[in-house]
């Protein structure tokens, strides 16, 4: 076999174009070498002669051609093998195949195993310069050709690699401001500082729990941090207010849903952040707020952050009770599995806690 590493590499047609055709001919009959010699050496062709495919592997390896011009039949190995080699290790070589015998199905397998041309012998001299030009013509094409694709593929690696990073930063830069709007509301209720944090915590556990997608479980860990922002509406007094509120103020506190919504609706988010947002006190059995959606009419990440909010809500001290605790939430939720809770969610939720040890 030739050693492949010594074939010559085109990384720019501009370096093949400095280059004459250097032409190997291997034939094993001297009358034949002496007039192709005669030929090539009028048409001004840099050509090296050998007899058989041993002396034309020797060849090949220590140097590169341009052009094979190869006898079919000598004797030991015939000229398709050396064919078949120099298609497959050098593929920057382009091959013409000479014959004395008429025979189609030869010159069927020639092509089919790559030779540029097939040619009959005896030839006249025109003939063969004619093949032998159309033959480099075609090999410098095709060369051309090779060069502009692998750049072409270099060029769509470093643009492709270029969108990742705008997108990475794009991602990173949108958690942040979303983080931020999370802090601005929660900064005016000191009691539930932490709470949008650590819904989106068990909202993307639960997520995952039931496996969602990575991308989805993101739309809905960003949604589990801002799930609260239209409380930014709702008066501080009425927030922190120990005790018992107004059905007044219940029916404030209940419009942040539609406020978180307004803010969000026209930020394009690649997840239903604003719907969600709006969903999230909806309640399977359509008893919940605003709308009093049923099933899947709510939609699932609105469902996720509703048994998250829950939990969180009452494993936690509120300035109108002290806490629940954990295992009073988790009975709600195991109590209301399939009734103001989606089942799958709850069933994620319990798992979680129970079987995975997961804690805020
Ligand atoms: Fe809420």
């Amino acid at each position: 076999m030739m050693n492949s590493a010594t074939a010559k590499r085109y990384d720019s047609p501009e370096e093949y174009q400095l280059d004459l055709p250097r032409i190997l001919v291997v034939d094993d009959e001297e009358p034949t070498l002496r007039t192709l010699s005669k030929i090539l050496a009028l048409n001004g062709n840099d050509s090296v002669l050998v007899k058989n495919t041993t002396e034309a592997r020797v060849q090949l390896q220590s140097r590169t051609f341009d052009l094979l011009l190869c006898d079919v039949n000598m004797p030991g190995e015939s000229g398709l093998e050396l064919l078949r080699e120099v298609r497959s290790d050098s593929p920057q070589t382009a091959v013409i195949m000479l014959t004395g015998m008429d025979s189609p199905d030869l010159a069927s397998e020639a092509l089919h195993l790559g030779a540029y041309g097939y040619m009959l012998k005896p030839f006249k001299p025109n003939e063969l310069i004619i093949n032998i030009s159309s033959a480099l013509r075609r090999r410098e094409l095709e060369i051309k050709n090779s060069v502009y694709h692998t750049e072409l593929e270099r060029s769509i690696r470093e643009k492709t690699r270029e969108i990742e990073q705008a997108l990475r930063k794009l991602r990173k830069s949108m958690s942040g401001i979303i983080k931020a709007m999370s802090l601005a509301v929660e900064s005016r209720d000191s009691y539930t500082a932490g709470h949008q944090h650590r819904v989106s915590q068990l909202s993307s556990a639960i997520a995952l729990e039931m496996g969602l997608s990575d991308e989805r479980v993101e739309g809905i860990r960003l949604a589990g941090i801002v799930h609260d922002l239209g409380k930014i509406a709702v008066p501080a007094e009425i927030l922190s207010k120990p005790g018992k509120i107004t059905d007044f103020e219940y029916e404030i506190i209940k419009n942040h849903t539609r406020v978180g919504y307004d803010i969000l609706k026209d930020i394009e988010f690649p997840w239903p952040i604003a719907d969600i947002v709006l969903h999230h006190h909806e309640r399977l059995n359509g008893s919940g707020y605003p709308f009093g959606l049923e099933g899947e009419n709510i939609l699932v990440g609105a469902r996720i952050i509703a048994v998250a909010d829950v939990v969180e809500a009452m494993a936690s001290h509120r300035p109108y009770r002290p806490a629940l605790g954990l295992y009073i939430a988790l009975e709600e939720v195991k109590k209301n599995r399939g009734i103001l809770y989606d089942a799958d969610v709850a069933d994620a939720c319990l798992s979680l806690f129970n079987n995975k040890k997961f804690s805020f």
